[in-house]
């Protein structure tokens, strides 16, 4: 009976490929944590989008937003694992992976977002890209969000405001050691849980940047927001080494190129939608923005900035010096 069914099988399959019956195209699981309406929540739908249009009959992106696959802590281990073949994560996520990319956590680094572009775009920035490949991921382009800015349940307007105070921040020493220079407490927490966090005072603040506060509605359960700019929160799009250096040549070259234009679409809304993010919240009503005096900002970059020769060795100085020279 068993031979009987397997004898029809290989008949039906025969039958299907001279009637010129496709293989059914092979799926592309992109994985992220934050909203749709969010720079990367656009750059991965461009890339569906980019691919279905142009090798469509070979592959289909499935895109999963809002850590519904994946959440922060689990993405990386799942696109080595083989569970997903693409994700987005900030540059701060690194660092079980590469201490090198700790440089973009520094504390008043970057003077705005061009100089972040300059420097990604520099040969030190491009070098970086190819840090994780001995860990087996691939980083395939940087693709922005923006500045950073806390939010709190408390106004901040000098470092004295944040002493004793919880915040939530992403896997990353460098995030842990700039809170720990304004005596606050720092807790890597996954940003899935960061609304509830927020909102049951678990903890008093976070850093984040327009479009995340807004997109996760932390701005209605933080009645504060200090435009610090402190840092940046920018992404590495990744895939691993297994799944790329496997694919045939001609469509990794297509997959490449699809993904290119995404990545550029993505950084070519980012600007804008922070500042309408940043508008939305203002007119919402519902969290006060709070704009530093140079004489209150100076106050954070003195405390914060020590915190670069903690971690000098390990990103190597030259890093720092090039991401430096980008600011001129
Ligand atoms: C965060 O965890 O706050 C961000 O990295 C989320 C994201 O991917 O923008």
């Amino acid at each position: 009976m068993k031979k009987l069914t397997t004898m029809f099988s290989v008949l039906a399959l025969c039958a299907g490929m001279s009637a010129g019956v496709q293989a059914a195209p092979d799926t592309i699981k992109f994985s992220h944590v934050v909203a749709e309406n969010t720079p990367k929540g656009q750059m991965a739908l461009k890339f569906r989008d980019l691919v279905a249009e142009r090798i469509g009959d070979k592959y289909v992106v499935e895109v999963y937003p809002n850590s519904q696959l994946f959440g922060d802590g689990k993405e990386m281990e799942a696109l080595l694992l083989g569970d997903v073949q693409f994700i987005a994560p900030s540059l701060s996520k690194f660092s079980k992976y590469t201490k090198k990319l700790q440089v973009y956590d520094l504390p008043f680094l970057f003077k705005d977002m061009e100089a972040v572009d300059r420097f990604q775009q520099s040969s030190a920035g491009q070098a970086l890209l190819s840090s994780v490949n001995s860990k087996g991921l691939i980083g395939l382009g940087y693709l922005h969000n923006g500045l950073k800015q806390l939010s709190a349940n408390d106004p901040l307007r000098v470092p004295a405001d944040a002493d004793g105070k919880k915040f939530r921040i992403m896997s990353s020493d460098v995030l842990a050691a700039q809170f720990e220079a304004v005596e606050a407490v720092p807790l890597k927490k996954p940003f899935s849980e960061v609304f509830t966090l927020l909102q049951t005072r678990a903890i008093d603040g976070q850093e984040n940047t327009w479009s995340n506060i807004y997109s996760k509605k932390f701005f209605e359960v933080q009645p504060y927001i200090t435009e610090s700019n402190h840092g940046v929160l920018d992404y590495m799009v990744t895939t691993s080494m297994e799944f790329w250096n496997d694919l045939p040549d001609g469509d990794r070259a297509v997959l490449k190129k699809a993904l290119d234009e995404a990545v550029a679409h993505g950084n070519a809304i980012a600007n804008d939608k922070a500042m309408k993010d940043r508008q939305n919240i203002l007119d919402s009503g519902r969290s006060q923005i709070i704009t530093l005096t140079d004489a209150e900002r100076q106050q954070w970059v003195e405390v914060m900035k020590p915190v670069w020769d903690q971690f000098q060795e390990e990103i190597g100085p030259e890093v720092i010096e090039a991401a430096v020279a980008s600011n001129q």
